[in-house]
């Protein structure tokens, strides 16, 4: 399947968003959604009300990433917002099982998460349950930081794994996505691609988009 680019609204101008989101949508493939509580990562992003907002702006598929300690007791209110997916760190809820049932009852995707210091032992069991795994390469909380390159042997363990199990996940990477890391994500087996600084961040992110895609592509 061909590679998928989402760009991180963290990178966006929060005066701006819908403007910003707008001038990409036909380039990109969905738009992550970075959410932080000043909790489980020290810093603070945005909420719910913004995420409202931004909903009936555009139609991209929105993948809410929480970097949050209580994600569950959210679900309900992301679906109202318009989120469509919520990936949740498997450092907060190490076994998802339960909360997997209640993202779906919502009628949310699903994705589960490890950060770069986290093995893939630790998300490996639940596979099956997750529409979308993320693996993190950076650790969480602040965009514009520099791609971890231990991470891709967690994306070729997990390539392995969906593959010969044939199981429906995506493989997802964020943090320090670049055309150069992207090249070497997607040769571990990446499907879906995060960007923040390398698209909101460039003075032409659609441009950004393009020469990112024929990275991944090549
Ligand atoms: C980091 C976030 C990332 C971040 C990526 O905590 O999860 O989505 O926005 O930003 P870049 O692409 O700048 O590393
Ligand atoms: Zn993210």
């Amino acid at each position: 399947m061909s590679a998928r680019i989402y760009p991180s609204l963290l990178a966006a101008d929060f005066a701006r968003l819908a403007e910003d989101v707008g001038r990409v949508e036909e380039a990109v493939d969905g738009l992550h959604v970075d959410v932080m509580d000043g909790h489980f990562v020290p810093n603070i992003s945005f909420g719910l009300s913004v995420i409202e907002d931004l909903r009936p702006t555009t139609s991209l598929f929105f993948d809410t990433h929480l970097m949050m300690s209580n994600p569950a007791f959210f679900f309900p209110h992301f679906k109202t917002a318009g989120c469509d997916m919520v990936t949740v760190h498997v450092e907060v809820v190490p076994d998802p099982t339960e909360i997997a049932g209640k993202a779906r009852a919502e009628g949310l995707k699903f994705g589960l998460t490890l950060n770069p210091s986290t093995p893939f032992s630790a998300v490996e069991p639940f596979l099956p349950l997750v529409d979308n795994l993320l693996v993190m390469s950076v650790f969480p909380g602040f965009g514009g930081q520099a791609f971890i390159p231990e991470v891709l042997e967690k994306v070729e363990r997990a390539r392995k794994t969906i593959d010969s199990s044939q199981l429906a996940a995506d493989i997802q990477i964020d943090g320090g996505i670049t055309p150069e890391t992207g090249r070497r994500a997607r040769a571990a087996g990446a499907d879906i691609f995060v960007a923040g600084t390398a698209i909101f961040g460039q003075p032409d992110p659609v441009e950004a988009v393009a020469t990112l895609r024929a990275a991944l592509e090549d």
